[in-house]
């Protein structure tokens, strides 16, 4: 990956600057919550609201990666607190699922590599005992959420599983024991296989017979709908798969990335301003800036793995936090969120919002292109 040039240097190094400063006021004036999103540019608090949610670990991965940067014990404090009141979550079986990864990477692994506490390493381990155990041997795929509601998801397979495969390869690393390493070895496989598409592009959900593990289609999801070009699902798949080479040196998940990658930096508007859906209609003006964010995070993963044209990568990687530091944060301390113009799906209500897995990825960029992000994934 080349050298970053003296003017980019200097905006990453003001960019930390303004994380650190705002993150500061906002964690102190925010003790004791999980924020998901803002309402009037406050913090909600999921914890009370919603605590088996998907995203309660991100508020974790955030306070950890400021407690690296400043050492200011605050963030360490509150990191440990967003842990703790997750074990309601773990407890809690239908609350667990294939995103297991995303909530206790960024609290207990996180915590367990560095102070090597017991209790975290239990809490990691039983994560992790519980995604393995979604593995449907017919199919080679990690099942995807449960049965909330009267939707069958029992050959559910989705694209944003390939973020949570680190707690398997973490689980494999701690314990010596293979099997959550072929695990998440094997969904990585079946979703290169199922999930990607000639042009590079990503289906959000592949459907399989969970008796037989035939393919029987693919959803839409949260995108524009089938055969769509969901913008998140395309940056989890270039992150996913990059961080499936990290774990395992195997070149098939490199070279997936790539693809991916490829596909996206074709797709990503001339303002370098991120739709929901690539596909979606022309004159839509929806837009995602997370899909921005966990992009660029992911570009900037896969260049780092790259010793050679990794230039591109890091080119578009740069454009986009550039393009969301210009036009959609809030530097100013009077809201509690960064980013703005986040969505949650194309057809749900949930646009122009803020997301706290948005911050948590625009933070996690920046401190890597400055060399002091915490690996987390
Ligand atoms: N993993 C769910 C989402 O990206 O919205």
């Amino acid at each position: 990956m080349r050298q970053l040039s003296a003017e980019e240097k200097k905006w990453v190094e003001e960019t930390v600057k303004k994380i650190r400063e705002k993150m500061t006021v906002v964690v102190d004036r925010n003790r004791g919550i999980i924020p998901y999103t803002t309402v009037d540019g406050r913090f909600d608090d999921k914890s009370k609201d919603d605590p088996c949610w998907w995203t309660n670990g991100f508020w974790g991965g955030i306070l950890w990666q400021l407690y690296v940067l400043t050492g200011n014990e605050m963030f360490r404090q509150e990191a440990i607190g967003v842990e703790e009141k997750l074990d309601y979550n773990l407890m809690n079986a239908q609350g667990l699922d294939h995103d297991n990864g995303f909530k206790w990477l960024p609290t207990s692994v996180v915590r367990y590599k560095r102070e090597r506490n017991k209790e975290s390493l239990n809490r990691a381990l039983l994560a992790a005992n519980n995604m393995a155990g979604r593995f449907n041997i017919a199919g080679n795929f990690i099942r995807a959420w449960n049965n909330w509601d009267e939707v069958d998801r029992r050959g559910f397979a989705i694209i944003d599983c390939m973020m949570n495969l680190p707690l398997l390869y973490w689980a494999s690393e701690e314990t010596t024991d293979p099997r959550f390493k072929l695990i998440a070895r094997a969904h990585a496989d079946a979703a290169r296989q199922t999930f990607v598409r000639e042009d590079g592009s990503v289906n959000h959900i592949v459907v399989f017979d969970p008796f037989t593990g035939d393919v029987l289609g693919s959803l839409g999801g949260q995108g524009y709908g089938e055969g769509s070009s969901w913008t998140r699902g395309q940056s989890w798949g270039i992150y996913g798969f990059a961080l499936s080479y990290h774990y395992t040196g195997e070149k098939r998940f490199l070279d997936t990335s790539k693809k991916i990658a490829d596909y996206v930096l074709s797709a990503i508007p001339e303002n370098y301003l991120v739709p929901i859906d690539y596909r979606q209609p022309k004159e839509v003006n929806l837009e995602d800036s997370t899909a921005a964010a966990i992009t660029a995070s992911g570009l900037i993963e896969l260049a780092t793995q790259l010793p050679e044209d990794a230039d591109k990568y890091l080119d578009a990687a740069l454009k986009l936090l550039m393009t969301l530091d210009e036009k959609r944060c809030s530097w100013g301390t009077e809201t509690d969120n960064i980013l703005n113009n986040c969505a949650v799906d194309y057809h749900g209500d949930g646009h122009n919002m803020s997301i706290i897995y948005g911050d948590y990825y625009f933070i996690e960029a920046v401190m890597s292109l400055a060399g002091k992000a915490l690996r987390i994934f």
